[in-house]
């Protein structure tokens, strides 16, 4: 499949037809296991020799699938499918870091990844160190580095810092993180970036700015409608692990838990793909998040609307914010296209090919006219969720970042009275009717 437009890989990268019945749609292979030509072929495929089926909770066709669209789209050159967004997060940090390690995350985070990273994660013996990506150069002062070891939290003695993380447009605050200027100071010292690109699908392609490594949580955008939970790390293919052996020992040391497997070696005659190869036969053979063929099926039904549907949620969502700027008893409405000064600059910079379905608002009756407003939607529903073609709002505050206090609340950027709207394909007319009536009756 050689097409660079969007459209076109949506329906057609990673799959022609089904080699044993001609099917055109990619069949749901619910089986757990795959039947062996031969020892021979078996022991071919546990060895890495041969690339093949052996397992679901390893691969299976329907994920594979899904696993080569995505790469294709985002123009990595290899995907991992998992059970969910956390399991994708997890893994990507934990595939490059251990117990002493630490990574350097933005603040601007999905509450749950920042539970993720401040908790569990920490409990394992990964440090998560966050820092405000108002200033890419924030990334660089956190990371360890025996030659600069003046800076903020770098230790003199090691230099362990393995990863950067961030959300490519992370809510609440809806400013476009500065992918190739972070991606670029992590290069320098052989460190990759990884970026989850959840709210911004085919808008940005952080590989396309020098990120090495993308992850999604397909449960929103991705699937479109709703039904299914699931997670994908895709590699860019385009980081050198083998330059950095000190920085990234997890990749150029022998790992016991594959006879002594050194992954930028042994996966070379396979190609650039070390980094997830190595994700699928220890992390997802090991922890189990795999994604079930049911799901990837239906995440490739989303895949092939994709680029319809973000163009639809765009537009809606900017007449949307639109229409906010306006609503009196509407103090604030967040929103790329709102930004000034920086987030301005990087809206520009990232999102030219849209801004995406999220919107934010703030009303002036604070937290009660924000529950108010919740509880008289008609149309909209109230959800956690994201991405879905139906739209969505929820109270954030009291909701997804209420694990967090109130101050790891603030550097996330939720406010008591913000209301997040993930904006869907319905007609914008039938939209802004509810949002008005809701509004109305909220007293704004
Ligand atoms: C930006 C982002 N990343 C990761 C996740 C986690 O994904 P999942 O719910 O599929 O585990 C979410 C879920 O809300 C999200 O919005």
């Amino acid at each position: 499949m050689t097409s660079k437009h969007p459209e076109t890989l949506a329906l057609h990268a990673g799959w022609r037809r089904d080699s044993a019945t001609n099917a055109v749609a990619v069949p749901i292979y619910q089986t757990t296991s795959f039947q062996f030509d031969s020892s021979e072929h078996a022991a071919n495929l546990f060895g890495l020799k041969e690339l093949g089926n052996i397992y679901t909770r390893i691969m299976n066709p329907t994920q594979d699938a899904l696993e080569q669209r995505l790469a294709a789209l985002e123009g990595g050159v290899a995907a991992l499918g998992l059970a969910s967004g956390q399991a994708a997060s997890a893994y990507s940090v934990m595939n490059v870091a251990r117990a002493g390690d630490n990574i350097v995350t933005s603040t601007d985070l999905y509450g749950g990844t920042w539970n993720l990273f401040a908790n569990t994660l920490k409990d394992t013996g990964i440090e998560a160190r966050f820092v405000d990506p108002t200033d890419p150069e924030a990334f660089a002062r956190a990371t360890d580095d025996r030659t600069r070891a003046y800076y903020a939290f770098a230790r003199a003695t090691d230099d362990r810092t393995r990863a950067y993380y961030a959300e490519t447009l992370p809510n609440p605050k809806l400013i476009p993180f500065p992918i190739a200027e972070v991606a670029a100071i992590g290069r320098k010292f052989g460190i990759p970036l990884i970026m989850d690109n959840t709210a911004a699908p085919l808008l940005v392609r952080p590989f396309d700015h020098g990120a090495a490594v993308v992850m999604y949580s397909t449960t929103k955008y991705i699937g479109g409608h709703g039904t299914s939970i699931g997670g994908v790390v895709i590699d860019g293919g385009n980081f050198d692990w083998e330059a950095h052996p000190t920085r990234q020992p997890m990749l150029n040391t022998p790992d016991p838990s594959y006879h002594g497997a050194v992954w930028s070696q042994a996966v070379k005659p396979l190609g650039p793909i070390a980094y997830i190869l190595k994700m699928r036969v220890t992390l997802l053979r090991d922890l189990g998040a795999a994604m079930a063929p049911f799901n990837a099926f239906l995440f490739l039904q989303g895949v092939e609307t994709l680029a319809l549907r973000m163009r639809a949620h765009s537009e809606n969502a900017l007449a949307v914010a639109n229409y906010l700027a306006e609503r009196k008893g509407v103090t604030r409405v967040i929103h790329p296209s709102r930004h000034t000064g920086v987030g301005a600059q990087r809206t520009a910079r990232y999102l030219t090919k849209g801004m995406g379905g999220l919107c934010g608002f703030e009303l002036a009756g604070g937290v009660d006219a924000g529950r108010k407003f919740i509880d008289s939607l008609k149309l909209i529903y109230h959800v956690a969720n994201i991405g879905d073609a139906r739209s969505l709002a929820i109270h954030p505050a009291s909701t997804t970042h209420s694990q967090l206090s109130e101050a790891e609340q603030a550097a996330t950027g939720v406010t008591p009275g913000y209301v997040r709207l993930s904006v869907g394909i319905e007609h914008i007319d039938d939209i802004i009717a509810d949002l008005d009536q809701a509004l109305s009756a909220a007293g704004a």
